[in-house]
C-alpha cells in the first residue's frame, strides 16, 4: 500500500540496465517479478498465473517475521527466489548491515540526560517483550514513546532516543535473523546502547560485535537487567566500551523500497538460479 518510485541503480548501486515497472502488462516481457507478500497475502488466488514465461524468475519478498506472515502455504511451488532478512534467503536483505571504515574514526557518544526509552506501536498485553516490560518497568524508569503513549514525530526520533543511555529494541516476534530496525535505527543510528530482546544472543552476534548490545537473556530476571542499567548508568567507563566497536565499523540502516529492488536487479545480473522454491512455508516458519 506504499508508493514509492524506484531509483537508477546506476546512481545509488553502480547497477546499470534496471527497469522496474508496476504495469501488470509488461508480465509476459519482464525477466522478473518481485511480489511482496503482505500486500498479496490476503488474496492469494490472484497470483495464480495463467501462462508463464518459463526463463522469468518469481521473487518472494517479505521483510514481516513468520509470525506476521499469513497464508504461507499459498506460496509453495510459485516462486525461483526468496528475498527476506533471513540470511539463507537467496538475496539476502536484511534492515541494517554495518560498514568497515577505512581507518579508525573516534566515535563520540551524544550527550546523555535520560535513561531508558522504548518507542512501541504494535501494544499486545500478551506478547513477551510487553510483559518483559511490565516486569522491567518496577525496578527502572523506562519512558514510553508511541501510539497511546507520548507522541514522537519522525523528525524528532533520533535526537530524542540520543538522549537515553539505553534503548529497548524489543522485537515483535522471536525469529531467526529477525533483526529490525528497533536496533539499526532507534538504537545505533541514535547513538544508545541497544537492549535486545529477539532471537538469542548467538543470533545477534552474526550481526553485530558481542559488545554492541546487552541481551535480556544474559540476565536471570528483568530486575536483574534493570540493576546492570542502573549500574552501567552510573561507571562511564564500562558504558563507554559498549561503543569502543564503533571506531571501526559504522552501522547502516537499510531502508527504501528503491534500494531493495536494485539489490534484486544485482542478482539477477550476477546470479543465474534455476530453481523452484517448492515448500516456501516451511523454509520460512
Ligand atoms: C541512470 O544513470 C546513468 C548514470 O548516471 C545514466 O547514464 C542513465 O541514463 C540513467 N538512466 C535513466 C533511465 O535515467
Ligand atoms: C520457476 O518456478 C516455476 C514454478 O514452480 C517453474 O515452473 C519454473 O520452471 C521455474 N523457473 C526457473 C527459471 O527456475
Amino acid at each position: 500500500g506504499q508508493r514509492f518510485r524506484p531509483q537508477n541503480c546506476s546512481v545509488i548501486y553502480g547497477i546499470p540496465n534496471c527497469r522496474f515497472t508496476t504495469d501488470h502488462s509488461w508480465h509476459m516481457e519482464a525477466d522478473a517479478i518481485i511480489v511482496h507478500h503482505k500486500d498479496v497475502s490476503s488474496r492469494p488466488r490472484r497470483l495464480l498465473p495463467g501462462a508463464r514465461v518459463p526463463a522469468q524468475r518469481w521473487i518472494w519478498f517479505n521483510l514481516e517475521s513468520p509470525s506476521h506472515s499469513p497464508n504461507l502455504r499459498a506460496m509453495n511451488n510459485l516462486f525461483n527466489l526468496t528475498m527476506s532478512y533471513r540470511r539463507d534467503s537467496d538475496i539476502f536483505s536484511p534492515y541494517g548491515e554495518l560498514q568497515v571504515l577505512e581507518q579508525p574514526q573516534p566515535f563520540s557518544i551524544p550527550p546523555k540526560s535520560k535513561l531508558v526509552a522504548w518507542v512501541v506501536s504494535n501494544w499486545q498485553t500478551r506478547s513477551r517483550r510487553v510483559k518483559y516490560y511490565q516486569e522491567l518497568k518496577r525496578h527502572i524508569t523506562v519512558d514510553i514513546y508511541g501510539r497511546n503513549h507520548q507522541p514522537l514525530a519522525r523528525d524528532r526520533l533520533l535526537p530524542t532516543l540520543a538522549q537515553y543511555k539505553f534503548y529497548l529494541a524489543f522485537e515483535n516476534s522471536q525469529h531467526e535473523d529477525y533483526i529490525t530496525e528497533k536496533v539499526w535505527r532507534n538504537a545505533l543510528s541514535a547513538g544508545t546502547v541497544p537492549v535486545v530482546l529477539g532471537p538469542p544472543r548467538d543470533n545477534y552476534e552474526r550481526f553485530l560485535p558481542p559488545d554492541a548490545f546487552i541481551h535480556v537473556d544474559d540476565f536471570a530476571s528483568a530486575r536483574d537487567l534493570a540493576r546492570y542499567l542502573l549500574e552501567l548508568s552510573e561507571d562511564a567507563e564500562r558504558y563507554k566500551r559498549y561503543f569502543e566497536w564503533r571506531q571501526w565499523l559504522k552501522p547502516v540502516v537499510v531502508s527504501g523500497w528503491a534500494v531493495r529492488l536494485c539489490q534484486v536487479c544485482r542478482f539477477l545480473q550476477t546470479e543465474t538460479r534455476y530453481q523452484v522454491v517448492a515448500k516456501l512455508s516451511k523454509w520460512f516458519l
